[in-house]
């Protein structure tokens, strides 16, 4: 099983989604249930954006322990100096500088030539070096970039030391497998590149942030990026709780892993919805309020006889409340006659036909039966 790097940016491009700031003691709680659940890079803010930002990661540079600290820097001196200076008491500090490398970006942001974008490329790869040893370089809306572009950025960021060459979906525009033949363009052609890591970086806005590293994954890269819940700019990053499953659950296919703990994944998303304010959708994967809940009667019934019918993953796995059989106007009699006896009452032949038939009615009445409402059903009957 091939073990693929974990960069956490929930702290980064997850705190960049619109209406989100974390204090500093937030994002500590957060370091420090990423390093729980297992990551292996934890980028916890732009050093150089606010003092708050630079504060946020000198504390978690010198409180978070077993996992690299990362803060992001534009390839400039001054950035990467700050940078280096939140850092400093990291057990593995990384510094992680980044250049728009694509012709629009390159026109109209940045007004500067691609030979301009290699040559500070170089200059700032060089410079973090100076400082650590593990330099992160992103081409900047790599997704709109020219792949024989690319290839130049990559050979002069390996060549000045960087370790990881990171090839952003900036604006969520690639599909699956021009995502994947990105990278294997970039592979085969750059030279001197053997030791430098490739990561993928998604953007969901066309809500293919999930397939489009999952087919990076295919091509071979080492290192992901995302973000817990997919929080970030616009329609958020690629969701990792998501990429960590499908790897679980489709082995067979990915023969790669995360290595996290994944018992702590519906902890981590709880505790990064609550204190950034950003609500989970309930039909959100792995960890929507939905996600393992069953309201159609044939499915009810098919999961009381056998979980594997409907489900492909078992909620324990990812450390949610188990399976929860929904009654509403579609459930059946099976899984209704199951919850009343989980209420404490044994009915059976006419009297269960009779309050299961009140039980709809009321449904086709009213969104939401609470067990309340059921026991007074019952207790009519009785
Ligand atoms: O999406 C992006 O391009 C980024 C870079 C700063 C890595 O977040
Ligand atoms: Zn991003």
């Amino acid at each position: 099983m091939r073990k693929i790097d974990v960069f956490d940016t929930t702290l980064r491009d997850g705190e960049q989604s619109p209406g989100v700031s974390l204090t500093q003691e937030e994002k500590l709680e957060i370091a420090r249930q990423l390093a729980r659940l297992g990551v292996d890079i934890i980028e916890a803010g732009f050093a150089a954006s606010s003092k708050g930002d630079f504060e946020a990661v000198k504390r978690i540079a010198n409180e978070v322990r077993g996992v690299s600290i990362c803060s992001l820097s534009r390839s400039v001196q001054s950035d990467i100096e700050q940078a280096w200076e939140a850092l400093k008491g990291a057990e593995h500090p990384r510094i992680h500088v980044f250049l728009a490398t694509s012709p629009i970006h390159m026109q109209y942001k940045l007004r500067m030539t691609p030979e301009q974008v290699l040559e500070q490329t170089d200059a700032a790869v060089r410079l973090a070096r100076k400082f650590v040893s593990d330099v992160e370089f992103s081409a900047e809306d790599a997704g709109r970039s020219e792949p024989d572009f690319l290839v130049k950025v990559a050979e002069v960021a390996a060549k000045a030391g960087a370790t990881v060459f990171n090839v952003p979906d900036t604006v969520g525009y690639l599909t699956p497998a021009e995502y994947a033949n990105l990278f294997r363009y970039i592979r085969e052609n750059a030279k001197g590149i053997e030791n430098l890591k490739l990561s993928a970086h998604c953007h969901d806005d066309l809500g293919l942030a999930a397939a489009n590293t999952l087919a990076a994954i295919e091509a071979g890269i080492d290192q992901v990026e995302g973000t817990i819940n997919g929080i970030g700019e616009r329609a958020g990053n690629v969701a990792l709780e998501e990429v960590a499953l499908a790897l679980e659950t489709r082995r067979n296919i990915y023969q790669a892993t995360f290595g996290f703990d994944l018992s702590q994944i519906a902890r981590t998303s709880r505790l990064v919805s609550k204190l950034t304010g950003m609500v989970v959708q309930p039909n959100k994967a792995i960890v929507g309020a939905n996600a393992f809940a069953h309201e159609s009667g044939i499915h009810q019934d098919g999961m009381l006889k056998e979980k594997s019918t409907y489900e492909i993953i078992r909620p324990e796995t990812v450390g949610m409340a188990d399976t929860k059989l929904v009654l509403g106007k579609h459930s059946g009699r099976h899984a209704f006659k199951d919850h009343i006896t989980s209420l404490g009452y044994e009915l059976d032949g006419e009297a269960l036909n009779v309050v299961f038939r009140k039980f709809k009615e009321l449904c086709d009445k009213k969104k939401y039966v609470t067990d309340e409402d059921i026991l007074s059903l019952l207790l009519e009957y009785e």
